[in-house]
């Protein structure tokens, strides 16, 4: 019983992040750059993730007390096997409106069929670049950017809609937004991330932000951005500031650095091994899988998590200058 679940802000849960990997077939160089996810670097061993059964206990208790989206991220989600198996379960869960998997969209020529099947709707693309030099930089692997094309093609060819994310560095990638929105505009919807201080390792400076503002006028035909406007969002707390061209192709700006949003974040974050993280940049967290393997009952489950979405303060992206965090929780963790 009771009413909505509140934080110490008014804010509700309603977002549940789910990793179910730590692992990647990339090495993004503001994610997990080669230098130090390298050869020899101790990714979990299998025994440390949640199983399957676990994934679907947790959610259910999250979504007893009010989560009503769920989302796979990674790492790469898609390398934990049999993930379609993830989608069909959790996709039976009463109560949930929305799921959606957030990839680097290498293996959905293999898996996009299987995971529509399953019953997912949607998937986010990760893509910074169609410039085979820019990409194959920024994925530390040089992957050449045809093979996340393709990926997006099973995806729409599977009926999955589709969402393309892009995080923009200045001097690095944002020469070409405009070729990447022009090729991308009929097929997805283009979101445009300001560059984030995320982990420990990806040498961010405010310097290589480029402000969304920048970023219209970079894809505009003119320079002025004046042809795009504003769009209703489609929920509050909606990530994404939704915007349209002239011609109602629809693109998003997600402006965790210029234009902060933590007013409304009802975002939690379930990491591959069980922590539950309340903020993208938090440096700790707290651990479900321990109670849950000796024997927690879905009532002492649920009183955890409420206890500690109640107690959350977190607004890191509004106080970005004022604190500075020693060490965060890795974007590999908790995927974004
Ligand atoms: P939709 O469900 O399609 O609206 O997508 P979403 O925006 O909820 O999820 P997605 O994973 O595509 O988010 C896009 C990016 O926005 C993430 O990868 C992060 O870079 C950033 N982002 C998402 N949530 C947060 C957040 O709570 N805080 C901050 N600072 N950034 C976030
Ligand atoms: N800043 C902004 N976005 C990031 N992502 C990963 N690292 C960062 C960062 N430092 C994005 C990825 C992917 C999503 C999971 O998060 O590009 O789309
Ligand atoms: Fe992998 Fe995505 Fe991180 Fe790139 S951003 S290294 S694709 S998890
Ligand atoms: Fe939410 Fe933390 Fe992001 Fe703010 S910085 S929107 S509190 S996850």
């Amino acid at each position: 019983g009771g009413g909505v679940l509140l934080d110490r802000l008014g804010r509700p849960l309603r977002d549940l992040r789910i990793s179910v990997t730590d692992r990647c077939n990339l090495r993004c160089t503001y994610c997990m750059p080669a230098s130090v996810f390298g050869p020899d670097y101790a990714f979990l061993p299998r025994a440390e993730l949640l199983t399957f059964e676990e994934i679907e206990r947790l959610s259910l208790a999250f979504v007893d007390l009010g989560v009503r989206k769920l989302r796979l991220t990674g790492g790469e989600p898609l390398l934990r096997r049999d993930l379609p198996d993830l989608i069909a379960r959790l996709s039976r869960i009463e109560g949930v409106d929305d799921i959606a998997l957030t990839t680097n969209g290498l293996l959905l020529p293999r898996l996009a069929a299987d995971l529509k099947a399953a019953g997912l709707k949607r998937v986010t693309v990760s893509l910074d670049s169609l410039d085979p030099e820019v990409f194959g930089q920024m994925n530390g692997l040089n992957v050449h950017p045809q093979r996340v094309l393709d990926g997006i093609e099973a995806a729409l060819k599977a009926g999955l809609g589709v969402k393309v994310n892009t995080v923009v560095q200045r001097g690095v990638n944002d020469a070409g937004l405009r070729e990447l929105w022009l090729a991308l505009r009929e097929q997805a919807v283009v979101r445009f991330i300001e560059f984030m201080d995320v982990g420990n390792h990806n040498g961010w400076n405010l310097d290589s932000v480029v402000p969304s503002r920048e970023v219209l006028t970079r894809l505009s035909a003119d320079g002025t951005g004046a042809e795009f406007q504003p769009v209703n969002p489609h929920y509050r707390g909606e990530v994404a500031a939704r915007h349209q061209d002239g011609a109602g192709h629809e693109l998003g700006l997600i402006s965790s650095v210029t234009a902060p949003f933590c007013g409304d974040c009802s975002r939690a974050r379930l990491s591959a091994v069980g922590v539950l993280y309340t903020c993208l940049f938090a440096d700790q967290g707290t651990d479900l899988r321990a109670p849950l393997r000796a024997g927690a009952d879905d009532a002492a489950l649920r009183e955890l998590i409420s206890g500690v979405w109640q107690g959350r303060r977190d607004r890191y992206s509004e106080e970005r200058g004022e604190v500075t965090r020693e060490r965060k929780v890795e974007m590999s963790h908790i995927g974004g």
